[in-house]
């Protein structure tokens, strides 16, 4: 299929880059105060950030860190997760949902995700054990997770709730954004994210306990005085932590770029809406479930094949005509990684044996294809993705 109008690139935060974001990144370079604690003429970029973000996802706190890796790591110190512990994962998602737990030194557990591509409520509860401290619903590709039925299980089982919002930011369930709906949110703002700092990431959580505990995490175990100084700490709620802070000039472009999330979002789910209006029922391929419909960012279009086969060609087919489509993650679930294997091993065989199997998950994700929305969609690119995808169906 010909080509009329070139794709643009697939980084719905990066491609709405414009005088905002240099305007604000460049107040802090003439300032000198790259820092976000201290400098010669501090522009608190780092702190607005922080509260307009709180603000938005609708959570009275916010840390901001280095990564949404970084975040998940302090969410998950916040929450007193290490070694011993289990922490519930979905199978599919990024690596670093799994890797934040091994780093922590406890052991991700995997559980199945349903047809919405996200943990699947019935399978967690059967993961959860003595050991199991936490669960980590990740909201994938723009949708929230079920979240009442997750939350539900959690609280009977009395096990904290850590929301990786790293690819959904601002979606929303039954009317609350994710992050806000756990006991901690971790968002991330990489350049693939609907926002993005180059490299970043965010906290959020109602509770000031864990906050205060978030801080220690991200900053060395340390609270800092009014100046912005590392306080002495004597305390019995010290312990040591890393260097996840945010640097001022992400905090400039987190800030610049969170006015447009409303804006980026609204595009994304109109082009959205224009081919799923377009596509109608297709013959062998379904639209993925989505719990909150009216929520979803529409970062993606996500469509289950009958076969692998077909998600393939279909990708296949996109990616040749320019869009980012793909099988996510190769159609192969995160413990497939041999790092996470490894690990899981280091960390006690008695907490990891066995061979991980989630076949449910295994089928569901090598029949996915997954194409990139962006904001700067035109309807004629709305029309070619469509179009193609219409022409692929009816020809398979
Ligand atoms: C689900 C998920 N969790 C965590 C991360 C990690 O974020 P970062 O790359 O900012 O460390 C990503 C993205 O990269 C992700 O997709």
């Amino acid at each position: 299929m010909s080509l009329r109008e070139p794709i643009p690139p697939d980084f719905p935060g990066a491609v709405m880059f414009d005088e905002a974001e240099v305007e604000s990144v460049v107040e802090v370079i003439r300032a000198r105060s790259p820092f976000r604690y201290y400098g010669p003429d501090l522009r608190d970029k780092v702190s607005a950030f922080e509260e307009a973000f709180a603000k938005m996802v609708g959570v009275p706190r916010c840390l901001a860190v280095s990564s949404g890796t970084a975040a998940l790591i302090v969410g998950l110190r916040a929450l007193g997760v290490g070694p011993g512990d289990e922490v519930i994962v979905p199978a599919n998602t990024f690596i670093a949902s799994a890797g934040a737990v091994l780093m922590c030194g406890a052991v991700p557990v995997f559980a199945e995700v349903d047809e919405s591509l996200t943990l699947d409520p019935a399978d967690f509860e059967t993961k959860i054990t003595s050991r199991t401290k936490a669960v980590m619903p990740v909201h994938f590709g723009g949708i929230s997770c079920a979240m009442d039925e997750i939350l539900t299980t959690a609280r009977r089982h009395k096990l904290w709730v850590i929301e990786d919002c790293a690819q959904a930011c601002g979606a929303k369930y039954r009317g609350r954004r994710v992050g806000s709906l756990g006991h901690i949110g971790a968002f991330s703002f990489q350049i693939n994210k609907l926002i993005t700092t180059g490299e970043g990431g965010a906290v959020t959580t109602s509770d000031p306990r864990l906050y205060e505990r978030a801080v220690r995490a991200h900053d060395h175990g340390c609270l800092r005085d009014p100046a912005g100084r590392v306080a002495f700490d004597t305390t019995e709620e010290a312990f040591v932590g890393e260097n996840y802070r945010m640097n001022e000039l992400a905090g400039a472009l987190g800030l610049a770029q969170l006015t447009k999330l409303d804006l980026i979002i609204d595009r994304m789910r109109q082009a959205k809406k224009a081919i799923k209006e377009y596509l109608g029922n297709l013959h062998h391929f379904q639209y993925r479930k989505i719990w909150d419909e009216v929520g979803d960012v529409a970062r993606r279009l996500v469509l289950i094949a009958e076969t692998a086969a077909l998600a393939k060609g279909l990708a296949k087919t996109l990616i040749g005509m320019g869009f980012a489509a793909e099988v996510p993650y190769g159609g192969r679930p995160v413990y497939e990684h041999s790092q996470i294997k490894r690990m899981r091993m280091w960390y006690g065989e008695e907490l990891a044996k066995g061979e991980v199997r989630c076949p449910r998950t295994e089928d569901l994700l090598g029949r996915s294809v997954m194409v990139g929305l962006s904001p700067k969609f035109t309807p004629t690119h709305v029309e070619q993705l469509a179009e193609a995808i219409k022409h692929y169906d009816r020809g398979a």
